[in-house]
């Protein structure tokens, strides 16, 4: 078993105490109203995540003048109106044994004129890129900057909070002035390091003067700027700027790297684990006082990272969103039963489209108000069929509520659709192996390889029935299509779980049985994705018919094998399934692993030589050796005519009531599961 003592080590930020060292890093959620108000909603995240055992919890950015908000359903630190619902938040993150931080904000160039009604405010005319021109700000509004932060703080220690966090990151207006591309002033606030700083630490001062420099103040900063920014902050500089800040005497220092005009920053690209400690590091070699350190660290590298003494504090943002349990289990040394983060970025992607924070693996995260798995009366035998993600999640809470529940799977495993997506994205691994690890270790009677037919159901007294059976593949209607080269997406996933597809050609058949039976047995997903190499089932050049996540998943997978892919989709927008955050990443590794886009394409036939298809009217031929349908899938399930008449209450899920996304297939297993 590991250790986890650093990690579980109690620590102080200018004498505050915290019972551990894993902090929570402020995370917009849009759950407030144009008032800018805490509600219920924001009181049973942020105490449910309390209670997980978190040492410390910075909630999200707040703004601190109207000029500043950058959204409608931010929280505000104006005026007095917020003091009631801080308080309460206060104190329902406290009464869980955390400290309670808040962040203050002020979006500068990245307030949005649709939210302010006004144009947004910078300390140059340089937009983040995709976002409107910034004004520059007179010396009369960097006043009222520096008196609204005070203000802020002021509201902040009469709320009760015991910490604040100045935000000083290139998302808001002080890391815009301390940024070499965002600030190309002539004057005392533009040059130089110490030119640069000169408005964060007035900032510093005027709320140490509001609230007296004892209160603890947490400054994040970036510690550089994406590389790729011409002109950005160095690491050398970051250091400069954590020397000065220290001076300033600022209690800690929270080490980030971002830039919002970066083709990838940071929050919005999937990081490997403990991508950026390197940087906490360097910036700690620089200061004696207190660094936390982020980025995707993991609690194994956590503990390395403290003891090696690159961080004193570990933040810990999206894997607090899937699990807020996570620092109760490492403390209990329960690592298998965290939940994991997958990195789909889902929840930046809510957020950046104005929907409230949610998560795919996490249902209950921004639904914490909503009835949860409280004891079931009476008590009564479930079915449910399919194994997939949506059928595993129904499964587990129905059966943690007390239902006796039988889950039937028709293949040799669970996972559903997961067993294909984790051999085309790795991410989902540790998702399914966790889904399936939950499962087995709750009371579900597990049947595999036991398919639910109309006359099982007869045959199976059951008292409801949860139909989770996943989506029926679209096979376009292609006249003459070659089947001897064509694949399904579905014909893929029966094959590894034992079952020779349908149609194939002749000399193939032996091969693809072959390939059936030994996936039946010997299933692993590095294993598979290595044996993407080879020249079966897909051929060298591969033309993917369907431009959705799931044709640009496959696509990408086998491009990054060493294949020619092309994905034909007849729309005029690729991905159009996936949220702006994660298309972007796709369609950027597509470029760069070479997949051909076609888009307003239109099949006409598939041959032996390949797909013919039109664009523009005019006709051309891809020459292909695979080519595979991932046309998207349709509701409906085999089943369902035999279902009208069933006499107990039926409820149907996930893909084969909608198809849609992990996400959506969990969500909806949950809410089942919590209502039966
Ligand atoms: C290639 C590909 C990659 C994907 N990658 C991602 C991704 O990275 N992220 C993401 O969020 N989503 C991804 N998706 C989508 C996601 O996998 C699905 O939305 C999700 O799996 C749907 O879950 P489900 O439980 O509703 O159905 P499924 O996962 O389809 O599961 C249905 C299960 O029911 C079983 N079943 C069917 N009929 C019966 C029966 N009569 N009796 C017993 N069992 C039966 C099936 O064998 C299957 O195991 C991907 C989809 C594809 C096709
Ligand atoms: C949904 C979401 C919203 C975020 N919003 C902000 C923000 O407004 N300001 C900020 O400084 N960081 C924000 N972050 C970044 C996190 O604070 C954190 O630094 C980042 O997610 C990396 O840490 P992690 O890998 O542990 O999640 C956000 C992250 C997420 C997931
Ligand atoms: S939505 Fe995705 S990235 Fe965000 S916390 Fe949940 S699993 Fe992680």
């Amino acid at each position: 078993m590991h250790s986890f003592n650093l990690l579980n080590q109690a620590i102080q930020i200018a004498g505050l105490n915290l019972r551990n060292s894993m902090v929570m890093p402020a995370m917009l959620t849009n759950f407030s109203d144009s008032r800018g108000l805490v509600n219920d909603r924001h009181l049973a995240y942020y105490r449910r995540r309390a209670l997980g055992g978190a040492g410390m919890i910075i909630v999200e950015p707040s703004y601190v003048h109207p000029r500043g908000r950058i959204r409608n359903e931010q929280l505000s630190l104006c005026d007095e109106s917020a003091l009631p619902g801080l308080r309460r938040l206060a104190q329902a993150i406290h009464e869980q044994g955390a400290q309670a931080a808040i962040q203050l904000h002020h979006g500068g160039r990245n307030a949005r004129s649709l939210v302010t009604g006004q144009q947004p405010l910078g300390a140059s005319p340089i937009p983040t890129p995709g976002l409107e021109e910034p004004r520059v700000i007179t010396p009369r509004e960097l006043n009222e900057v520096i008196d609204s932060f005070a203000r802020a703080a002021s509201l902040v220690r009469q709320s009760g909070f015991s910490a604040l966090e100045i935000s000083a990151t290139t998302g808001g207006l002080l890391g815009q002035f301390l940024s070499p591309a965002a600030n190309v002033r002539m004057d005392k606030y533009g040059g130089s390091p110490e030119n640069r700083v000169r408005l964060l630490k007035a900032v510093i001062k005027a709320v140490q003067d509001e609230i007296g420099s004892d209160f603890p103040l947490i400054c994040r900063f970036n510690s550089q700027e994406d590389p790729s920014i011409k002109g950005g902050l160095s690491l050398k500089e970051g250091k400069e700027i954590a020397i000065l800040l220290e001076k300033a005497k600022v209690h800690a220092a929270h080490v980030y790297v971002e830039y919002d005009g970066a083709p990838q920053p940071l929050d919005q690209r999937p990081l490997k684990k403990a991508e950026l400690l390197h940087l906490a590091q360097s910036i700690k070699e620089a200061i004696n006082i207190p660094v936390i350190a982020v980025g995707r660290i993991d609690p194994l590298s956590a503990e390395k990272a403290l003891r090696g003494k690159k961080a004193d504090l570990i933040a810990m943002g999206k894997a607090l969103i899937a699990d807020p349990d996570l620092p109760n289990k490492i403390k209990e040394g329960r690592l298998e039963s965290v939940r994991p983060c997958i990195v789909c970025l889902r929840c930046i992607d809510n957020v950046r489209t104005d929907k409230i924070l949610e998560c795919t693996v996490n249902a209950r995260a921004g639904h914490e108000t909503e009835p949860s798995a409280v004891p079931a009366s009476p008590t009564r035998k479930v079915l449910i069929i399919g194994g997939g993600p949506a059928g595993m999640e129904a499964a587990r809470m129905a059966a943690l509520r007390g239902h006796q529940v039988t889950l039937c799977e028709k293949s040799p495993r669970l996972g559903g659709l997961m067993v294909l997506g984790v051999i085309l994205n790795p991410d989902l691994i540790e998702l399914k192996d966790y889904l399936i690890r939950e499962l087995r270790r709750s009371q579900v009677r597990i049947e595999l390889n036991r398919e639910v037919t109309p006359a099982l159901l007869k045959e199976m007294d059951q008292e409801a029935l949860v139909v989770a059976t996943g989506g029926i593949p679209v096979r376009p209607e292609i006249s003459g299509g070659a089947p001897e080269i064509t694949l399904n997406l579905c014909d893929i996933l029966g094959l590894l779980n034992g079952k020779t597809p349908p149609v194939v050609n002749p000399i193939k058949g032996t091969l693809w049985r072959l390939a059936a039976w030994v996936f039946k047995y010997a299933y692993h997903p590095s294993l598979l994705r290595g044996l993407m190499t080879i020249n079966f089932p897909v051929g060298k050049r591969l033309v993917i018919i369907g431009g959705k996540f799931a044709g640009g998943e496959l696509g990408l997978a086998y491009a990054q094998k060493g294949k020619a892919v092309t994905i034909v989709e007849e729309s005029a927008d690729l991905l159009s399934d996936l949220g702006p955050t994660m298309k972007a990443i796709y369609l950027a590794k597509m470029k760069k692993h070479g997949v051909t886009l076609l888009k307003e394409a239109l099949v006409l036939d598939i041959t032996r030589e390949g797909v013919h298809i039109s664009m523009a009217g005019s006709p051309q031929l891809l020459e292909a050796d695979s080519v595979a349908m991932a046309g998207g899938l349709k509701k409906g399930a085999q089943l369902i005519h035999h279902l009208q008449d069933y006499p107990d209450p039926v409820h149907l899920i996930g893909d084969c009531n909608e198809p849609a996304r992990i996400k959506e297939a969990i969500a909806a297993g949950h809410k089942v599961g919590c209502s039966l």
